[in-house]
């Protein structure tokens, strides 16, 4: 089971560093190929409680080779950071590999998304405000800096000439903030070279090479499917393809390669920043869910916002991402309640719709219709097995399988590595 993918199949932070950490004793390369330090997971191991953002979670498996791939933005002083901060703990990250073709995230991209997001004023996105935007905006526009240009002082220049040129007019005129000079980005780009220099290679021939060999890749996905760029709540979205097909653009592999689309979902939905979320609760049962699954962003802390689980968005997600099974996470949150809703479809200006609607304004005041299912008030922390579970939760996960268009695999029971329990092998 050579290439395997692990996307969000919500809005994100469904606890795809956990299920990564689940399977990275068993790969040999992990790979983030999209996004940037807009992420933010948690893994737990023993007592210990790691924050990632810009590094793939696999890094904390000894053995494994991390990659950072070419669809991934990269603000190298955060880079530096992480880097530093997981070597001060012990973990091994002299492996790291970071593609030649990345793109890098500077100073102006960061002051470019805070002052765009000022600007749309109440249609503001909500964007962690790391520079994620502005520095896919470049790429896409030609004028983006890539890691290899920090190789190269007199093309770094020109290219950081040519970003600034437009962008210096609109700081100045239109939003109101200081010029930023071509010598101080250079000169902190620069800066990095030395330091980066062994770690930048061909990521693409790299993985090529490992799936040539046998070896086990790990693609994970940051952000989630309902936050892609193409198939999420467009514009409430972030900059990148964080669906499966995103990991063959984002690392140079042929979409043939990949054998499993593992999804992540957790028993409830949640949502940082703005955009459409029909199951959103506003009342306690909201409050709840917030305060039992400590709700709060990785990132920046913000309150996530919560609502019940939504089995169209698991169906639509199973299609765009060709998901072969699902891990279903935080289960044990919903333990307590004596009966838990499940949207099974919307109602759409008094019509049924079974599937996301097509047009963004019907899922903006799409409003669910819901299922109630038994509740259980066991602590099943413990279980380690399906059979291990209260017949009312074993029930709920099957119940939610038969409704969102894969098998549920595995089940999360708590934080911690251990907490789960797997129902079929995710790599088998
Ligand atoms: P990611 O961005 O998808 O990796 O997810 P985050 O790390 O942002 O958020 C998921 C949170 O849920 C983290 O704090 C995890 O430690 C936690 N978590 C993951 N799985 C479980 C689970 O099964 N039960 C509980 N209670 N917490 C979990
Ligand atoms: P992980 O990988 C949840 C959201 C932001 C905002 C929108 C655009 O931890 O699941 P951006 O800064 O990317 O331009 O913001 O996307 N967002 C996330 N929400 N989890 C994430 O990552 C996110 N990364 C971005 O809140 O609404
Ligand atoms: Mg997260």
């Amino acid at each position: 089971m050579p290439a395997v993918v692990i996307i969000g199949a919500q809005w994100g932070d469904e606890g795809k560093g956990k299920a990564t950490d689940l399977l990275a004793g068993r790969i040999d390369y992990v790979v983030k190929f999209n996004g940037g330090n807009n992420a933010g997971h948690t893994v737990v191991v023993g007592d210990e409680k790691y924050a990632l953002h810009l590094l793939p979670s696999g890094i904390l498996t000894e053995g494994v080779t991390p990659v950072i791939a070419n669809g991934v933005v990269i603000d190298i002083e955060v880079l530096f950071g992480e880097l530093t901060a997981l070597s001060a703990r012990g973990v091994d990250v002299s492996k790291l590999l970071i593609s030649a073709n990345a793109h890098v995230i500077t100073q102006y991209h960061r002051t470019m998304d805070k002052v765009t997001e000022r600007f749309l004023g109440k249609r503001q996105i909500g964007t962690t405000g790391r520079g994620i935007g502005p520095a896919y905006a470049d790429k896409i526009n030609r004028v983006g800096i890539r890691m290899q240009d920090l190789f190269d002082e007199n093309i770094l220049r020109q290219k950081v000439e040519g970003a600034l040129n437009v962008k210096n007019h609109l700081l100045v005129k239109v939003y109101n903030r200081r010029a930023i000079t071509v010598d101080e980005v250079v000169e902190e780009l620069l800066s990095y070279a030395d330091r980066l220099r062994p770690m930048v290679v061909d990521t693409g021939l790299v993985l090529h090479q490992a799936l040539e060999r046998g070896e086990t890749v790990l693609f994970e996905g940051g952000q989630a499917t309902m936050l892609d760029v193409d198939h999420g709540t467009y514009p409430f979205v972030t900059s990148s393809s964080a669906t499966s097909g995103g990991a063959a653009t984002g690392s140079g592999i042929g979409p043939n390669r990949i054998d499993r689309v593992i999804g992540i979902v957790k028993a409830y939905t949640t949502r940082v920043g703005s955009g459409p979320f029909p199951t959103e609760l506003f009342d306690e049962s909201g409050e709840f869910l917030r305060k039992t699954g400590f709700e709060f962003g990785t990132t920046t802390g913000r309150p996530r916002r919560c609502g019940w689980y939504d089995a169209p968005i698991a169906r639509y997600t199973a299609r765009v991402n060709g998901v072969t099974d699902f891990v279903m996470t935080k289960l044990d949150v919903l333990t307590g309640l004596e009966s838990i809703p499940v949207c099974v479809a919307y109602d759409v200006d008094g019509v049924r719709v079974d599937e996301v609607p097509v047009s963004q304004s019907d899922f903006h005041h799409a409003k669910p219709i819901y299922e109630n299912l038994p509740g259980w008030s066991e602590d099943i922390t413990g279980a380690r097995t399906f059979d291990d579970l209260p017949k009312n939760a074993q029930d709920y996960v099957l119940a939610i399988e038969a409704m969102s268009g894969a098998r549920i695999s595995a089940i999360g029971v708590g934080p911690g590595r251990d907490a789960i329990v797997v129902r079929h092998d995710l790599l088998d």
